[in-house]
């Protein structure tokens, strides 16, 4: 049967810019769509831009303009960004939109209809200048525990307990740092402990990595708290029907963010919605970081379930990015921005070395400058694209004229597309590293035949053997790039372009290129230059001196 995939990506907050620590997760979905699409499965890749919320709100208070501005502002930024790195989105949204106003309002009918929301008063901090709720993050004062001053409503960054905001002494609203009062107002809880038994069912390695599932059970077995979806205004987000003055909470319109932009591309595509989200003729995989866990694996299913929704095949976690062993870090230079990094290196060199660190785990991944430099110039320049590039120069010199290959050139081709199926399956199960690995297996065999053939010499005393020889490795390459077309598209387009075939992917494997002209060789990746990369972290601290 044919399959039939749509792979999410985490919706990126709509208040600043992308930086490589989100481009783990957006390149990792990238990946698995564009390999799903080259072996010839219907596949659909959306996301949006997550646009409500307390800190789009204030940022745009701030800046005096209004909060849909901010949101369309780093929309287009990210829509910008995410092209540069070649992740594809079929369709980049916003969860501002009717699509998802409409399917959030049907969430919240549904689920009370069925009980699932209860109404509740309770006591929040509240800031009488700004006359608003004050969100943990917004409240400052005294840890109850250690005294430490200047702390988060949250949790207290020197001694590290936790606690409620109304605990915190002399707390103070951090926008304006008037004293905080406390005022009482009714929110809706969405009853999650009615989902427990379905949870228990859900939680498992059929749908989670088993490092996950050992996580979530933790959480589990915590004990369920019901949760509360409402904020009073002034909030940026929906209004909750027939509640006025209350809006739902970031957190239950954003997934639902997900929903609303498969809609709105089924309407572009005339497609089938509920194929994907209603009956289970679909397959719906999530891509998410680990610090958004508790959202997508309880509340979601819970929320999807009680809605009438059918609930995700899987959900791959990865984890997080870290530069040099340590967190990325504005002061060092490491929170690099997707538009800094663009300024001077190539998008494929991320891309290729995320690859090369990924796997269906939840571990973090180390950029490591020095690897990075290494692995890039080794592997993607020295072993990938210097087969095309002297190729295509050596053949210049024979009137672009590719030939036949010998019999020991067709087995050794026919070597390399045996390959395919294990390359296939780590890239299904999100195996990139040992998908690179295996790739590159097949780039040294090619490699050893060329230095071995020596068509540079051979050109001179028998030019013939040289154009098989170069045939030969051609047809190795083109299945390279079959290989690495998931996570090198513009090397895959390049090599196809060079000797005049389609794309190369998982389809046409078995397809062979003899007897025939090939086209001028583009440039598929220069060399690392390891000031470039200085470059990048010295832009970077300057644009943190600037404040940008
Ligand atoms: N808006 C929410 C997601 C809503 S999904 C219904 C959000 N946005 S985010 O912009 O903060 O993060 C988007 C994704 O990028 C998340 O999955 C997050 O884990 C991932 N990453 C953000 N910083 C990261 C690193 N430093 N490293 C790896 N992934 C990171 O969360
Ligand atoms: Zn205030």
């Amino acid at each position: 049967m044919a399959r039939h995939i749509l792979i999410t990506a985490a919706l990126p907050y709509g208040n600043g810019p992308i930086h490589i620590g989100h481009m783990v997760e957006y390149v990792q979905a990238d990946i698995w769509a564009r390999y799903h699409k080259s072996c010839g499965r219907d596949c659909v890749y959306v996301c949006a831009t997550d646009t409500h919320g307390t800190p789009i709100m204030i940022r745009a208070q701030k800046e005096g303009v209004s909060p849909e501005a901010v949101a369309a502002r780093f929309h287009e930024e990210q829509t910008r960004d995410f092209a540069a790195f070649d992740v594809g989105f079929d369709n980049f949204y916003t969860t501002h939109s009717p699509e998802n106003r409409a399917l959030t309002e049907t969430f919240f009918t549904r689920l009370r209809a069925k009980g699932h929301v209860t109404a509740r008063e309770i006591e929040q901090t509240y800031c009488e200048k700004d006359q608003m709720f004050l969100p943990d993050r917004y409240v400052r004062g005294q840890c109850p525990k250690c005294g430490a001053e200047d702390q988060y409503g949250d949790s207290c960054e020197k001694c590290g307990s936790t606690y409620n905001p109304t605990d915190l002494k002399d707390a103070r609203c951090a926008v304006c740092r008037s004293p905080a009062s406390r005022r009482t107002s009714e929110h809706f809880f969405f009853r999650i402990t009615a989902y427990e038994e379905m949870l228990r069912q859900w939680i498992g390695p059929a749908h989670l990595h088993p490092h996950v599932v050992a996580k979530l059970q933790e959480w589990f077995q915590a004990g369920l708290q019901d949760w509360d979806f409402t904020r009073d205004a002034p909030y940026w987000g929906f209004e909750i029907p027939g509640a006025a003055g209350k809006y739902f909470y970031v957190w239950f319109d954003a997934p639902i963010g997900y929903l609303a932009s498969t809609k709105n591309w089924c309407e572009r595509t005339g497609r089938d919605f509920d194929a994907y989200w209603v009956s289970d003729e679909a397959e719906v995989y999530h891509f998410i970081g680990k610090d958004i866990l508790y959202f997508h694996a309880l509340y979601w299913p819970a929320m999807l379930s009680g809605a009438g929704f059918r609930a995700p095949n899987r959900i791959w976690v990865h984890g997080f990015l870290t530069v040099d062993g340590v967190k990325m870090s504005k002061a060092r230079g490491t929170f690099i921005n997707a538009a800094t990094y663009l300024k001077h290196l190539d998008p494929q060199y991320l891309r290729y070395y995320y690859a090369c660190k990924l796997g269906p785990d939840v571990a973090d991944i180390d950029l490591s400058m020095q690897d990075f430099v290494a692995r890039v110039n080794s592997d993607l320049v020295g072993s990938f694209a210097n087969l095309p590039s002297r190729s295509a120069g050596l053949l210049k010199k024979l009137e672009n004229r590719l030939g036949r290959m010998d019999d020991a050139g067709r087995a050794l081709v026919a070597g390399i597309e045996a390959g395919a199926a294990e390359i296939g399956r780590a890239y299904e199960a999100c195996e990139y590293a040992t998908a690179m690995r295996l790739a590159m297996s097949h780039a040294d065999t090619l490699n050893r035949y060329f230095d071995n053939e020596k068509p540079w010499e051979k050109m001179k005393t028998d030019p013939e053997r040289a154009r098989v020889a170069l045939t030969t490795t051609l047809n190795g390459v083109r299945l390279l790039a079959a290989y690495l077309g998931p996570v090198l598209p513009r090397y895959a387009e390049k090599v196809g372009r060079l000797l005049g075939v389609p794309t190369p992917d998982f389809q046409n494997l078995g397809e062979r290129v003899e007897d025939r002209t090939i086209g001028a060789y583009e440039r598929i990746a220069e060399r690392l230059l390891p000031e470039a990369l200085a470059a990048v972290v010295e832009a970077t601290r300057e644009e943190q001196a600037a404040g940008v």
